[in-house]
């Protein structure tokens, strides 16, 4: 995932198809290896793993996983239950894990309080609307669990970035949605949810020379104190 700030950089063009999710991802997912794979990923996976909660003996869903970079990080830290799901059969078929199950973000096929930490990483932006989906995680959560969701920080957003990804030499941007802190507030407070810890991250003049001091990531720590 590349996001025009970084485009710029590199002289590529700031213009290109946007493809809705399903159909860009089928088109990304043989080259979308389960690990960060830029410099925001890494930003992004730095910054969720410093607030996760330790998953040794939980139940822990992957949601909207992909090819399963957070399963597997919960898998090596030693998860009772991994789970992915992921609306995307093209994603789900390069995915390691061994519980795999195509779903929407916001009909999740689990029981209610039956998990103990949700991943939600990078996907939540593909929806025009969150609250569905928050009202899905706050269902299957169990009392005292976590949900983590990660998104682009709506300031890169909104001064015109795009998710790219290239097919030979065909650049594609993915559909993506602003969502701002009120809305979260307001998807997870319905819930039922608390947003317990808000990180927003900014990438390091030492490795990215052209970054600026705007964050670039945003990601939510969610409880079900219930
Ligand atoms: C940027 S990828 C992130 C994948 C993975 N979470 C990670 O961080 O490596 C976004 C993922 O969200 C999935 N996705 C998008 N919309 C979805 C929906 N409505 N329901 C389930 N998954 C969805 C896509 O298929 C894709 O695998």
């Amino acid at each position: 995932m590349i996001v025009k700030l970084m485009r710029r950089l590199r002289g590529q063009p700031a213009v290109v198809p946007t493809l809705a999710s399903l159909d860009a991802y089928q088109k990304w997912a043989t080259t979308y290896p389960p690990q960060a794979h830029n410099a925001l990923m890494q930003l992004e996976q730095q910054t969720l793993t410093t607030m996760l909660p330790a998953v040794h003996g939980k139940r822990v869903l992957d949601l909207a996983g992909g090819s399963g970079r957070y399963g597997i990080i919960a898998r090596e830290q030693g998860a009772a239950v991994v789970i992915c799901i992921d609306n995307s059969a093209d994603m789900l078929a390069v995915n390691p894990l061994q519980e795999r199950v195509q779903a929407h973000l916001e009909a999740i096929p689990l029981p209610g309080e039956s998990v103990d930490v949700i991943v939600c990483a990078l996907a939540l932006g593909h929806l025009p609307q969150i609250s569905a989906s928050i009202g899905e995680m706050a269902r299957i959560l169990k009392p005292g669990g976590y949900a983590l969701i990660s998104d682009i920080h709506p300031f890169v957003a909104l001064t015109g970035a795009q998710r790219t990804f290239a097919v030979g030499s065909q650049l594609f941007a993915v559909e993506h949605h602003v969502h701002l802190y009120s809305a979260y507030h307001r998807a997870v407070t319905a819930a039922g949810l608390t947003i317990d810890v808000v990180t927003e991250a900014v990438l390091s003049r030492e490795t990215q020379p052209a970054a600026t001091n705007l964050p670039v990531i945003i990601v939510y720590r969610l409880k079900n104190s219930g």
